[in-house]
């Protein structure tokens, strides 16, 4: 199968597709290209050390936004991915890119959907509502993208306490390490094996009552 990776940031979840592919956890899958909207990522410089392919296109460079949506679905269409993968992406992926890769598409995200996501929930944003509402437990989501936010079925969810004191920052790191990095590859792995479909909105997984999350 072949994926591609979209960021925007420091390309964490991206290193831990890398790693978890060098390591065997995810089996039948190759990166076939690295896009971000960001020239500054890491998570560019990480794809160039792994030798993977990159492509970086901002909006910003376009007289429309149109134009940049034509030119992400061509970059896309021209890698031929089997599934695209948001992986921190803070790009909105327009429409045309949707349904050009219905139901395959996924993205992570660092909370419980449907808590604290949707649109303006981004980043730290996530956490520092969770600590301001007073949840007793967070996480994070991996789910296909729909042409909502944050919307689309949900594949695999990972719980993480909230712990006194925690900060934003702390939280963040703690999702990210005990839950992002495991689930997100773990889903790529189960798509690639052909152990995902979706039936009625609702995300079916065989085995799924002995994955170990
Ligand atoms: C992660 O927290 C992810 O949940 C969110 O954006 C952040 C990306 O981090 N979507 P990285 O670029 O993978 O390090």
């Amino acid at each position: 199968m072949k994926i591609a990776v979209l960021v925007s940031g420091g390309g964490t979840n991206l290193q831990a597709i890398i790693d978890a592919i060098d390591q065997g956890k995810i089996t039948n899958t190759e990166i076939c290209l690295v896009y971000s909207n960001n020239p500054k990522a890491y998570a560019i410089e990480r794809a160039r050390k792994a030798g993977i392919p990159t492509a970086v296109k901002s909006p910003k460079e376009f007289a429309n936004r149109e134009e940049f949506n034509e030119t992400l679905l061509q970059i896309l269409k021209d890698a031929s991915p089997d599934l695209v993968v948001l992986a921190g992406c803070l790009v909105v992926i327009p429409d045309i890119v949707v349904r050009e890769f219905s139901n395959r598409i996924i993205n992570i995200h660092p909370s419980l959907i449907p808590a604290f996501c949707g649109t303006g929930f981004y980043g730290l944003k996530v956490h520092e509502k969770a600590l301001e509402r007073g949840v007793r437990v967070s996480g994070a989501t991996v789910h296909f993208v729909d042409e909502g936010t944050d919307t689309g079925p949900i594949i695999l969810q990972k719980p993480v306490m909230i712990q006194p004191g925690d900060t934003p920052e702390a939280l963040q790191k703690r999702i990210m390490e005990q839950a992002e990095w495991k689930i997100l590859p773990m889903a790529i792995d189960l798509i690639a094996n052909d152990r995902v479909s979706v039936e009625g909105g609702k995300v079916m997984i065989k085995g799924y009552e002995s994955l170990e999350l």
